[in-house]
Order: structure tokens, then sequence, then C-alpha cells
């Protein structure tokens, strides 16, 4: 790396700086783009190569159904593996609100397999509910609860999931369940016992079996299945002998797989879906591609350095939830794992095969209905997975947000406008950088410091030349309502002065090596250890070192940035740990590597709630994660490009962020690596200000770029994007309370909003916020207008600036010149701004408000507004206020949304704006408990826009304004 060449030779010195070097060119950066060598394929990577080579039908399980237990939440019964006699048990349960689980674990493992602790990614034991007997057999058995029932099917084994007699998901219909079960090294044992014990079930079948009527051809049929027999019999040899078993290597980098083969992997079917959506992350479209001649998408979190564009390659965040889509419903799966995951899909009609044509069959034999087919291999851990059957996008959401938890209310500042850059170099930049934001007056709420401002790569401390005092400096920048964020990276540097490695070290609390010493790796300080995050008690250290006493020079308007806990790794395999690392308790990090990232953030978050006595709600930014990732705060997707293709693909990447629960997420706004131009710069500016989570960053080689850098022109322009956002802050922040409470994702795609809509299914390029804000962001270089598809028959969209009607279930040319934002308000909702914009959001929280209703065809619109003090948790304590506001027969009513938010403020209401008001009114009168007072107004004709001026009552009130 060029750049950083210098600060690292200053404190490395030349000859370990050579390594540094060469480890960092070759792993970490280039010039171009990815370097796939640096990551495996599936071919590459035994288990998932073991897996894909394993066709349709030849999973060998049963269900044995004499062993079936009923349990009125559950059942519980074994399944054998019929090659090796190996069981397993196999553990069915209803989920309260219209989920289910399926979990499948070895019966009597010789180690027990790694299950991600209740209360990590699971927010706490699902509960659960009744499920009925409605049938059962030697053969079958079939369970109801809710209007669903889950048919379980001995021989072969499968697990249909029926709504209203349609199957909507079926796990091991392609009988591609594999299960390694652990065994001991350099024993043919497992396999020898596996074909005698098959042998001699066979045997046993066939001596009860009932003769024949076709007699003559029974030699000819056993000689056929003594020649099957000695085919599986080859087959499970062979998989027996597969060296990447219980070693392997990639690259120079050996894999010492001390327990051997452990992966799980298995099929699951939505019949009647043609599109799934999530698994998050991957730099892909928002509707999942087939697999069927790429690799599966990876689940692995990875530093990939200048990723690539639209392939299924691992990033450095993992969630492994997807969803499936169709007119009629949406369901989602979530699958409870956190080893290295590989998905395979395939799906149309086209890609069927014979195992898979589950509602072909059921419905008769037709071929037509559209099949989604994936597969899901890891490398270790147990299946377990949560079957969510919606039947509506909004319950997905909510079934999901059981399971892991919701993106708590964030801090108002937290979505407002990051100014962040590798690097603000000193305390004056950070001064002058904060002034010329305020001389331009471009508001912004947070301004970072990355890994420069420490000692020499010493977290929590400040280099002290640079940054001598950093209370005086975060305190100027709170003056004006503002926030710092300095980054807190996982890697300690193996330096005996540094008081938090030492301590890690002494505590016993880092990660080992296989041969169980403390893990030693390269990253930014060179060589480093890695505190286990894994273990609670390490957690709980490292939230202790947030305290104000141990972070010194650290306010309550400090919050943090936790980079590189993939963990990158400059010098491992993959630029990560080695999988034979170890956690607590001996666990590999094979097991759970995808969570490391989940547990850094968690410790941080913890962090900041134990140093303000769980007053304040924490900030904290991760780059990697997992499953239940969004309780502890915002991510981004990590090194994008200045380039187009990276602007666009923030949108695909967000939604599926959005849709698998990360939903305080965004993309860096500019592209982190390579310069912008100002055309560029200027349309990321614009499309950050509508995404969820909207900060500005930049690699250490480029260019300045601050908004106040640009020529008058563009700085104008983007002031008015980041101002746009403010304005909307009051409804964005309402969205994420919506989020806290029910799952809903702010950042949308259509189809969630209009799911009958087929047109809408792989629309990636413009979104939803909420369900009120339609967004087209311009991607591509030179553009000065856009089709935008307006969903919804018989609705109308209004342009937000000039409130231009624009019909529903239309594509319509927009013009889009560099000032404009093609931003839509929906006919039928009431959107609340603040059109006061100050230097930050907390200098506009007594701010008045201003509503936007847009009438739909019949006149009428709904809206809704959250308030309470936009920092603490009091509102948990009921301090908050919810208001509904609806339009209807020319009359405007604000009413309390709930019996139980008390909260007093200072905030009023400025001015109403209706749109699509057809006639003038003569009168507008106003009644405040039971008061009578007549408004002004003012009204535009062209687009029947009525400006109702200063009601001027407190928003807590209940009042009607009634327009005659
Ligand atoms: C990698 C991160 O992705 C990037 O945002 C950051 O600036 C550098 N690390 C340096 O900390």
């Amino acid at each position: 790396m060029v750049t950083s060449e210098n600060l690292l030779r200053d404190r490395l010195g030349w000859r370990r700086m050579f390594v540094v070097t060469v480890l960092v060119l070759l792993s970490v950066t280039s010039v171009i783009s990815v370097n796939r060598d640096n990551f495996k394929t599936c071919d590459q990577s035994g288990f998932c190569k073991r897996h894909r080579a394993m066709q349709p039908g030849s999973s060998p399980y049963v269900v044995l159904m004499d062993t079936l237990k009923v349990m009125g939440t559950s059942v519980e019964v074994q399944l054998v593996n019929r090659k090796n006699n190996i069981r397993l048990l196999l553990q069915v349960s209803a989920v309260k609100d219209n989920s289910a689980r399926v979990k499948i674990n070895e019966m009597d493992p010789i180690k027990k397999r790694y299950e991600i602790p209740v209360g990590d990614a699971l927010v706490g034991e699902p509960k659960l509910q009744d499920m009925k007997v409605l049938d059962r057999s030697d053969k079958s058995i079939t369970l109801g609860f809710e209007d669903n029932k889950i048919l379980i099917s001995s021989e072969p084994f499968r697990i249909d999931f029926i709504n209203k007699e349609e199957p909507i998901i079926s796990i091991n219909t392609q009988a591609l369940l594999k299960f390694e079960h652990y065994r001991k090294k350099d024993s043919p044992q497992g396999w020898i016992e596996g074909v005698t014990s098959w042998f001699s079930d066979r045997f046993r079948a066939e001596e009860q079996a009932p003769p024949g009527e076709e007699g003559e051809n029974k030699e000819d049929e056993e000689k056929k299945e003594e020649e099957n027999v000695e085919e599986e019999k080859k087959e499970e040899h062979k998989e027996e002998e597969e060296p990447s078993m219980w070693e392997e290597t990639y690259k120079s980098f050996p894999d010492s797989k001390p327990h051997g083969p452990s992966s799980v992997g298995v099929d699951i079917s939505f019949p009647g879906f043609e599109h799934v959506y999530g698994i998050p992350e991957h730099a892909d479209s928002m509707a999942l591609k087939t697999t069927k001649s790429t690799d599966p998408y990876r689940l692995f979190n990875l530093d990939v350095f200048e990723y690539e564009l639209y392939n299924p390659m691992a990033l450095y965040g993992s969630v492994p939830v997807m969803l499936a889509h169709n007119e009629k419903r949406t369901v989602g799966i979530f699958w409870h794992n956190a080893a290295e995951t590989w998905i395979d899909i395939s799906s149309n009609t086209a890609d069927k095969n014979f195992f898979s044509k589950i509602a072909d069959i059921v419905k008769g034999g037709s071929n037509e209905i559209p099949q989604t087919d994936t597969r899901w291999i890891s490398e270790s851990g147990v299946i377990d997975v949560f079957v969510m059957l919606g039947p509506s996008a909004h319950d997905v959401f909510y079934q999901y947000a059981q399971l892991t938890g919701t993106t708590n209310l964030p801090p108002l500042f937290a979505v407002s406008y990051h100014q962040c850059r590798w690097n603000y170099n000193d305390q004056d930049d950070v001064k002058n950088v904060d002034a010329m934001l305020d001389q331009y007056d471009i508001p912004y709420d947070v301004i970072w410091l990355d890994i420069e401002h420490t000692d020499g790569k010493k977290y929590f401390t400040w280099d002290n030349d640079k940054f001598s005092k950093p209370e005086e400096m975060i305190n100027n920048v709170a003056s004006k309502g503002r926030k710092m964020v300095t980054i807190v990276d996982p890697h300690l540097k193996r330096d005996d002065n540094y008081q938090e490695y030492r301590e890690a070290r002494d505590k016993g609390y880092m990660v080992k090596n296989k041969d169980g010493n403390d893990y030693d790796g390269w990253c930014w300080p060179g060589s480093s250890s890695w505190p286990d995050f894994s273990n609670p008690e390490v957690r709980k250290w490292w939230a202790s070192k947030f305290h104000y006493e141990d972070y010194q020079g650290s306010t309550p308007d400090l919050f943090t940035w936790n980079d590189m806990n993939e963990p990158s790794v400059f010098n491992g395999p993959e630029i990560t740990f080695h999988k034979d690392v170890l956690h607590h308790e001996g666990i590999e990090n094979r097991d759970l590597h995808n969570m490391y990232g989940f547990y850094v953030q968690q410790a941080t978050a913890e962090g900041q709630l134990l140093r303000s006595d769980n007053k304040e709600r924490p900030f904290v930014l991760t780059r990697a994660f997992f499953a239940g990732s969004q309780r502890f705060g915002a991510v981004w997707t990590g090194d994008n490009m200045a380039e187009w293709g990276h602007l666009k693909i923030a949108n695909p990447m967000l939604l599926s962020l959005n849709l698998a629960g990360i939903t305080l997420s965004g993309a860096d706004v500019g592209g982190f690596f390579k310069n912008p131009d100002t055309e560029l710069l200027t349309r990321w500016y614009q499309a950050a200000a509508f995404q969820p989570y909207f900060r500005a960053h930049a690699h250490i080689d480029t260019k300045r770029r601050e908004p106040y850098l640009q020529p008058e022109e563009n700085m104008k322009i983007i002031r008015n994007a980041i101002r746009a956002r403010y304005s909307y802050l009051p409804f964005w922040y309402t969205l994420f309370y919506d989020g806290e409470t029910k799952g809903v994702p702010p950042m949308r795609p259509l189809w969630v909003e209009y799911p009958t809509d087929k047109d809408t299914f792989s629309m990636d390029d413009e979104f939803l916020i909420g369900s009120s804000l339609l967004v087209k962001p311009i991607t591509e270089a030179g553009q000065t207008g856009t089709q935008v598809y307006f969903p919804g028959e018989g609705q109308v969209w209004y342009d937000v600036e000039t409130f231009r009607p624009y019909p529903g279930k239309q594509t319509t040319y927009v013009e889009a010149p560099l000032s404009k934002i093609p931003v839509f308000q929906r006919g039928g909702s009431i959107v609340p701004r603040k059109l006061r914009i100050r230097r930050s959001s907390s200098l506009m929280v007594h701010d008045p408000f201003t509503l936007i209703v847009c009438l739909d065809r019949k006149g009428a619109a709904k809206g809704s507004l959250y308030i309470d003090d936009y920092h603490t948790f009091n509102y948990r304590q009921g301090e908050y206020l919810l208001r509904d506001f609806s339009f209807d027969q020319n009359e405007f009513r604000s009413q309390s949304g709930d019996q139980f938010g008390k909260f007093t403020t200072k905030e009023w209401l400025e001015k109403i704006v209706v749109v699509g008001l057809r006639t003038e009114p003569t009168k507008a009168v106003l009644k405040v408990k039971g008061e009578e007072s007549s408004l002004q107004w003012e009204y535009n004709s062209q687009y029947g826009q009525l400006i109702i001026r200063k009601p001027g009552v407190n928003i807590a009130s209940d009042f009607s304004i009634k327009l005659t």
C-alpha cells in the first residue's frame, strides 16, 4: 500500500516494513480489482466440493418412525443414515407467530457439535406454540398449527410445509441431506460399520418382504441391487478417503482439521416461487441469481480488497436469511449457523429436476409452476432452520424480528449526515473541517477519526502530537450539538507497553493458535493478537474499556467504529483467521467464524451502555456482521470504489441488507478507493441522502473531497441533498421507531408494498422509504433523466419538489438534471418534515414540523410521527409521542397514535401542505380543545397545492382543521 507506507515505515523500521508491504500488497491491495486468488472457490473448499458433488436423490437418510415422540409444541424423531447407520435427531417445532423450527443434530456425537448460544444471534429461546397431530402412519406424520401443515415423510425423508393445500417450503425433497458425523481419524470403521449394517438392514428387510409376483425377475433385480450396493460402497469409500476431510491446504495455509469432517447440508425448495432474496452480504442484484454456472453464494466474513460487482463471492458480513416472494405470499428461512456457508440456487421451471417438482406433482403434473431450489452447505455446526411462513413480507419481518431482534431506535445523530475520511490528520484539521462545513452552511452531525488518530494503531489511545487535546477537540464539535467517532479495531498490537494488549494477554483472553499459544497475525499495527470476543467474560472486559477513565480523552459525545472485525488478518488464509484457531472452551473459529465481528460490535455497544449507566443509546458502526447484528448499531458496505457501478450496486446491496434485518446500513459516499469526479460525487450524495445510513468516507490516498471543496454548483447541489436529508429526519426517525417495534425495514423493495405486482419483483434500481417515498437515484454518468416505474394501479405519486403528479402502474420518463433527485411521495400519505435546517440535527430538536399531505384519488391521506428526546432510553419508559395524522373529506386530524406514550415537547406545527386538493377552500378552521380559529392559506391550482400557514399548535395536541 502506497500511502500507509510512510506511516508504517516510521514505526516498524525497514525490514519489517518490507514484510508488511509484501504481505499487504499480496493480500490487501492491488491496483486493479479483487485478487480472486486470495479467496477460495467452492472447489477449493473440501466440504463445499463434497456436497456439491452429491447429486439429487442420493441422500441415504430415512426416518425411523417408531422413534417418534410427540410433545405438544414439537416432535422428535430419529433419522438413520442407511449407509453407515449413524443416527441423527430431527426436532420440528412450531414457533409463535407462524414460524417453525427444524433442527437436525447427531444423536451421539463423539464431540458436541457447536451451536450458537441462545441470546447471541437469537435473542432468546424462541417461543413455541402447540401443534396437533393431524395424521400419522408408519410412513409419515402430519402436524398442524395455525393454518399450516407440516408433513414429515419417512422414506425418502422430507419435510413439506403446506398452507391451505399448497406446498410452500420443502426440505430435503431433492435428498441432498448430508451430515458429516464426527469420527475418529484413521478408522475406516465408520464406513465399514456403515456398509455392514446397511447390508444387514437390507437383508432383514428382504427376509420380511412378501414374495414378489414377478419371481422370474427376482434374480435380475438382486443382481442389479448388488451392483448398486457395490457402487454405493465405492462411493462411500471414496467419500471416506477424501483427503480434504482431515487436513486441507489453501495456498500455503494448512488447515489442520483436528476433528475431521463436520459439514452439514440440505436442500430447501420454494415451490411456487420464482424470486428469492437476502443472504447478504454480496455485491450482487437484489433478486438472487441461479448458481448453476457459478460458485454458490458464499457466506464467510472476509476483508475482500476491491471487491468485484455482480458475483456471489463472500464479503464482510453474513446473514443467512432468505426470503421468497410471489404474488400470493412471502416466506423466509433463517439458517442459524455461524460457520462458513455456501448456498446454491436453481430457479425457474427450466432448472427443475425430477426431485424438485413439488408443486407440479401435488397439483397434477404440470411443469409450469415456478420453483426455486436452494441448497445450504455449512462447514460445521448443526442444521437449525427457522421457517417463517409470512404470509406477507411484513409478517416475515416480524417473525424474523421475534427471533433475532430489531434495529434499536438509533439516536437522531446516527441517521443524520456523517463526515468521515481516512484520516482527518490532526485536531486542527478536525476544527477546520467543522468550521468549513459551517461556513458553507452544510449541516453535519458526526466527524470521524480513522486509525491514524491513535498512537501507533493502539486503539483507545491518541497520537499525542496530532491529537494532544482530544477532549477539547470533541467538546468544540459537541458545542454545536455534534458528535465524534473514533475507530476501535479488534486487533491489539503485541506491545508490552500497550495496556489493553497486556491485560488481555495476561488474563488469557486472546484467541489461541491450535497449539494453545496466543494467535499472532498481522494487521495495521504489525504483529497483533485478537481478544476472543465470543467469550462473554472478554466482552465484559472490552466493554469496561469504554469507561471515561479507561478511555482517556473520550467523552459522552464520542462514539465508535469497529472495522477489520471479520477479522482481517493480512497474513492469514483468505486474509482472516486460520480456521483451527481456538476460542474459549476449545471452540474452533471454523464453528463460529461468522459471529466474530458480531461479538466485537456487541461488546463495544455494551461498553457505551455501561459508560452511560444504560441511559444513552449507543452508536457503533461495524463492517463485519451476522444475523442479529442489527441490535448493536450500523453497518456499511466496506471498501467500495469511486465508480458509477459501485454507486449503482449500493441500492441492491442495501435492499438485501434491509430485507435481512440489517436496516441501519449505508455505503461510503463517493466511493472509498479512487477519486470520484464531481458528477459522480454529487450523484452519490443525492442517492445516499435517501438511504438509511449516510456517511461520506474516503481512502487515505484520495484527494480531499469534503462538500465545500467542490465547484460551487456541485457544492450547492450536495448541500441541498444533505439538507433534504435533514428535512426528512422526522420521517426517518419515525420509520426507525416502526423498525424497532415491528422489525420492518425503512428501505424496502417495491414488492414489499406492492406484493402482487410482478413487474417489481426484481426491481432494484428504485426503492421505497417506508411506504410513502419512492426513490430512483441517478447512477449513470451524464444522465439527465430516467425512466421511473410508479407502482400501484389507481395510485398517484407526487414529485416532492414540484408536486407534479404521476399515475401509478406506469413507467414515465422523468427529467433529472444534475440538481434533481427523483423522489416521489405517494398520494395517500402524510410525511412529517422539518424545513428549518440548522448546523446539526440536535439544533433542530425544538423546531417546528411541516406536514406534507399528498392526497390519493379519493382525497384522503394518512401518516404518523414519532417523537422523543432523540438520544436516551427514556422512551422505553413511555417518554415518547406517537401521533396519527389523517386527511379525509376535507378535514385534517391529529390524534394520539397510542395510549402509552407521554412526552412533552416544544415542537409545534408550522405548516401543512396539502397536495392534490382539487378546489380551493373558502375557509380553514382549526379546532383545538373545542376552541375554533381561522387559518390563512395559499392555494396553487396547478397541482392543487394548499399551504396552510401557522396552525401553531403544539405537536402533542389533538386537533383538527376543517376546510370548507
Ligand atoms: C478498512 C475500512 O474498510 C476503511 O473504511 C478504513 O478507512 C480502513 N480500513 C482504515 O481503517
